[in-house]
């Protein structure tokens, strides 16, 4: 039936080039449909008692490749930025990666300067490529226009565009090639593959001397072009580079490299029993997790599409569509997705690299933002750069759903305080902050239902809780 549904909605696309993309996407989409039927009925894949940690081969230290200067391999390079993605977990319409960052600038302009400082300093040409989604395509094309005349190239593709599924019935939403967005979906960052080779701009690569891409999520403002990493991709042959990093206890829930039967694989924590969910989230028995900056071998990528060898596990996500009607209930629909990092199984001499925590700097929410537009880090070319006077590890930012949109919390934090002494800060409620204020040690302000708390301009504030007008 979903195969008559798929033909169908093909059937209402009136281009003939228009026809034949559109069928190969629907294509696409029935495979991974028809593999997440199978993978349902077989029950889950796999056997938790095969599963170990990585062995020594399986993982690189970073501090043990060799500090090359691997220039000549640049020319082979290119940056693929995964830019699919709202930024509407942090209450902003539009792509994540033109939320302002810093100096007004924001995570698409901050990675045009990485890339033009790498072109200038090894007077090379990386190129800087973009996978859009059909939700982010417009909006970035508008904003990228400004770098027309600069010095980069900047190469753009769309990811697929894929049908959402009725959670009951398992039939596909839309009824013809041009119903609502709200009926389609960007399959996850997995899609990279697919949408690289169908849009032709892997072809391109190839062409124009490419070998390796190097891919990040568009707002890990720490992923940038690593010369002994890329050193490491040529002299160990490998197709696929995934960067990991230490495991703290603020992250155990991110994917972690396995060692499952001699080959390294990606596992996630949606794929563990739940009886052996704690032994995942163990710092010692998984001691890494996946900083989605990933590395690999174009050839690689042409073989494993053309093959269709890859089979990445399938992230079933559940959503719903507002009812057109007033009165009338959501519809519920499912969402088949995959993961980029996934697909590590699937290429030659695959490995993981152990990375410093640097070059994993994500903004997924508020707190993030405070921390990467503070006084920690500085800007240069692009890149944030952690304050040299700074003891340990970044500190742990946590504020409320008071702050859980950019707006709200441009609006309580006007000016970010200084925050180079800090180790803790917990912020709840309806809290202000005035300009210059200096936060050191652990700080936690609490403001209860009905209250407000303003903290006063030039306020030093530390190892205290501040609770209304109580100060402790
Ligand atoms: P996610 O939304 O998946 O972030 O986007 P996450 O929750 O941190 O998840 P993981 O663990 O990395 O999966 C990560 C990056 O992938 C892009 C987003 O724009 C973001 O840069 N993305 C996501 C796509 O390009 N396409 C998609 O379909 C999904």
């Amino acid at each position: 039936q979903m195969r008559n549904r798929l033909n169908a909605l093909t059937d209402t696309v009136k281009d003939p080039n228009e026809k034949k993309r559109f069928e190969t996407e629907m294509d696409n989409f029935f495979a991974l449909f028809r593999r997440y039927l199978n993978d349902k009925a077989k029950g889950s894949v796999l056997d938790w008692n095969r599963i170990a940690p990585p062995q020594p081969g399986q993982v690189v230290e970073y501090s043990d490749l060799a500090n090359s200067e691997a220039v000549d391999y640049l020319n082979k390079l290119a940056v693929v930025k995964l830019n699919g993605g709202l930024g509407t977990s942090m209450g902003c319409v539009g792509p994540k990666s033109v939320i302002e960052v810093r100096d007004g600038m924001s995570f698409l302009d901050l990675s045009v300067r990485q890339i033009e400082y790498l072109n200038r300093t090894y007077n090379v040409n990386v190129p800087f490529v973009l996978m859009n989604s059909f939700n982010t395509d417009a909006d970035t094309a508008n904003i990228i226009k400004k770098y027309e005349g600069h010095n980069i190239d900047i190469l753009t593709f769309n990811q697929s565009k894929y049908p959402r599924v009725l959670k009951d019935s398992l039939l596909p939403v839309p009824q013809s090639a041009d119903s609502p967005i709200s009926d389609w979906y960007p399959p996850g960052h997995g899609d990279v593959f697919e949408s690289l080779y169908n849009s032709g701009i892997l072809d391109q690569l190839i062409d124009r001397g490419i070998e390796i891409i190097f891919l990040s999520n568009a707002d890990n403002l720490g992923a940038v072009v690593d010369l002994r990493i890329l050193q490491h991709m040529v002299d160990a042959k490998a197709e696929y580079i995934m960067e990991l990093t230490d495991k703290t206890k603020a992250d155990v829930k991110g994917g972690t490299i396995i060692n499952y039967e001699g080959s390294v694989r990606l596992l996630e924590i949606a794929q563990v029993p739940k009886e052996h969910v704690n032994e995942f989230k163990s710092i010692k028995k998984f001691k890494y997790f996946n900083t989605n900056n990933i590395w690999l071998n174009l050839r690689a990528i042409k073989r494993v599409v053309e093959n269709n060898e890859l089979a990445m596990e399938i992230i079933p996500n559940a959503k719903s569509i507002p009812a057109d009607k007033k009165g009338e209930a959501d519809i519920s629909v499912i969402q088949l997705e995959t993961a980029v990092g996934a697909a590590i199984r699937h290429f030659k001499n695959a490995c993981g690299v152990n990375v410093p925590r640097r070059r994993f700097l994500p903004v997924k929410t508020c707190s993030d933002l405070m921390l990467v537009k503070s006084d920690l880090y500085t800007l240069q070319h692009g890149q944030l750069v952690i304050d040299p006077n700074r003891f340990g590890p970044a500190p742990l930012i946590k504020l409320g759903s008071d702050f859980k949109k950019v707006s709200s919390f441009q609006a309580r934090i006007p000016s970010i305080p200084k925050i180079v002494e800090l180790d803790h800060l917990t912020i709840t409620g309806a809290v202000n902050l005035g300009r210059n204020v200096t936060l050191k040690g652990t700080v936690i302000i609490v403001a209860t239902e009905g209250q407000t708390i303003d903290i006063p301009p030039g306020s030093i504030l530390e190892n205290v809780v501040v609770q209304g007008s109580l100060r402790l």
